[in-house]
């Protein structure tokens, strides 16, 4: 399985911090946002990896990164998205990369407490078709959200106005060779973007798309102030706990 980091996209709803820097280089409490994702994926023992960049310092992902060996990496490869096409749009570049194979995408913004190990695992043991990770949150509108009736998704819809759970769709999919011909499909949306929510709506419709729910913790550290500051305590927590420190300074 190979993997996709997502880091395109202008960040414009953190400026003026994104004014001078790309906001997957953020600092979230003591590392840049884009090591979550990669860690996320090395954990999981995807040690092929192609990040998508865009936007501002683009150039600034190989000095952090270079070729991926501190993190474990076999092979780190790197794109670039012109634009903000959307995320749909972001994941089609990758389709040379992935020769034809199943891969995990994961959003250059997204981080995640769980270990995406046993959900990985369980996709690959799926014949073929897709899967998505949900997390109840407090505030879907913000999210794409999943309907679902009977342990069955029903629809998803992108930040409805009213939505009809309150499971919001994360930033990690999971998709077979299908995913690039569906893209080539997409209109762009209302706010002129090709829409992952539109790919997982295809493979829902074809009845290939299966879903487990979080139990941990995820934060969307991009979308705002609030979500980003969220993101940074969530981090230094975990450090406490994980170290046993003091919350000394
Ligand atoms: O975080 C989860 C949510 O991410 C999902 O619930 C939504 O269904 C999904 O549409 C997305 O919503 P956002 O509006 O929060 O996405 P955002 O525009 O913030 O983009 C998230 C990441 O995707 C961003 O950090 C980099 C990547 N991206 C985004 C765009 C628009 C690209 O690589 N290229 C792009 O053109």
């Amino acid at each position: 399985m190979k993997g996709i980091v997502l880091a395109g996209g202008l960040g414009t709803r953190l400026q003026p911090l994104t004014n001078i820097t790309n906001k997957h280089l953020l600092p979230v409490y003591d590392q840049p946002m884009i090591y979550y994702p990669i860690q996320k994926l090395a954990q999981a023992g995807i040690q092929d990896i192609i990040i998508v960049t865009g936007g501002n310092s683009s150039g600034d992902f190989l000095r952090l990164l270079k070729n991926g060996k501190a993190f474990g990496l076999r092979r780190l490869n790197y794109t670039y998205q012109e634009g903000e096409g959307g995320i749909a749009e972001a994941l089609g570049l990758a389709e040379e990369f992935a020769e034809g194979k199943r891969v995990v995408v994961i959003l250059g913004d997204n981080i995640f407490e769980d270990d995406l190990t046993p959900y990985i695992k369980s996709y690959l043991q799926q014949e073929q078709g897709a899967k998505i990770l949900l997390k109840q949150v407090p505030y879907p509108e913000r999210f794409g959200v999943a309907e679902i009736t009977d342990n069955k998704i029903m629809s998803i819809v992108e930040k409805p106005k009213q939505p009809k759970s309150d499971y919001a769709v994360t930033g990690i999919y999971m998709y077979d060779q299908q995913v690039f011909s569906i893209i080539k499909t997409l209109k762009p949306s209302a706010r002129n973007e090709l829409e992952i929510t539109d790919v997982n709506n295809h493979y829902l419709e074809k009845n290939m798309l299966t879903y487990d729910v979080l139990p941990g913790w995820w934060a969307d550290a991009g979308s705002s102030f609030p979500a980003y500051f969220r993101a940074i305590s969530l981090v230094r927590e975990l450090r406490f706990k994980n170290n046993n420190a003091s919350m000394k300074e």
